[in-house]
């Protein structure tokens, strides 16, 4: 009899309101398991960067429960804020400010690891430190640079490195490839992938770019006005969306006109 593994994430009923009262998530349930890869979709205000804010512990949920690895998300212990601290990674939109213009790569790599726990030997780190650049397709020469010196597609396989200091079990990437050329999206979304079939981690992958979800999540969820009215695999709504709204989006995907001639 095997014993089956806890989600990754689980959210039961989750409801987010912001000071001053606006409800920007209500009742969203759903988990994802390990080395699941779900796309979260919605029109711009519909709550996706609420759900990630939340899952990071970064904005409190006001109703329902959130687990991570079967833990509460509520629970205060020192092990539990651990756990989601290093299990739960983000991904943000723009690699340049998420990494500090005066600090070399390997400092931001170090730093990471050393946040994490996992290497404790000053030894380790340099050699640890060039494995996560590794797992990035980019060489130790990255170590001893600033970020400026990258280009952009660069820069987010840094952070994605950094991410990946603890051993996650989750990243959620917030438009993480969103301000990136077409090329180069579909490169970083690829080393997603690799990533998340080779170290089995879980990735909630929010984006306006429907074909990208194509390219990489097995599992696709819509948010309109803060409610989950859409969730199955890629294929199943994609082809045949039962809410509204999945059919507005891929409409509105559908619909790119040629060029006018003038
Ligand atoms: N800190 C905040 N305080 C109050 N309201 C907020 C706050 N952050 C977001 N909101 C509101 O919550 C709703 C959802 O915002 P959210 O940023 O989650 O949307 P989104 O789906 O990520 O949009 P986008 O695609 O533009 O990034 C919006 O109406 C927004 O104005
Ligand atoms: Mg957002």
């Amino acid at each position: 009899m095997s014993t089956q593994a806890p989600p990754v994430l689980q959210l039961n009923q989750v409801s987010v309101t912001y000071p001053g009262g606006h409800r920007a998530a209500t009742k969203v349930s759903f988990s994802l398991q390990p080395g699941e890869r779900a796309g979260l979709v919605g029109e711009s205000g519909s709550g996706k960067s609420t759900i990630a804010r939340t899952v990071l512990g970064l904005v409190p949920h006001s109703e329902g429960t959130l687990q991570i690895l079967g833990k509460m998300a509520q629970d205060s212990t020192r092990e539990a804020r651990l756990t989601r601290a290093r299990m739960v990674q983000m991904v943000f939109q723009d690699p340049y400010h998420s990494l500090n213009p005066r600090r070399t790569i390997r400092q931001a790599l170090v730093e990471a690891l050393q946040v994490s726990g996992r290497i404790t030997e000053k030894a380790q780190l340099e050699k640890e430190s060039i494995a996560l650049l590794e797992k990035v397709h980019l060489d130790a020469g990255a170590l001893n640079r600033f970020p400026h010196q990258f280009s952009g597609g660069q820069r987010q396989r840094i952070c994605i490195a950094r991410a990946l200091a603890p051993n996650p079990q989750l990243l959620v990437c917030d438009e993480a490839v969103s301000a990136l050329d077409v090329t180069t999206q579909r490169s970083i979304v690829h080393l997603l992938r690799k990533l998340s079939e080779e170290e089995h981690i879980a990735l909630l992958f929010i984006t306006h770019d429907i074909p990208l979800i194509e390219h990489l999540c097995e599992r696709v969820m819509v948010l309109d006005q803060g409610s989950l009215v859409e969730d199955g695999t890629v294929e199943s709504v994609f082809h045949n969306p039962s809410a509204p709204k999945t059919r507005q989006l891929l409409d509105s995907v559908l619909r790119i006109d040629p060029p006018q001639e003038v």
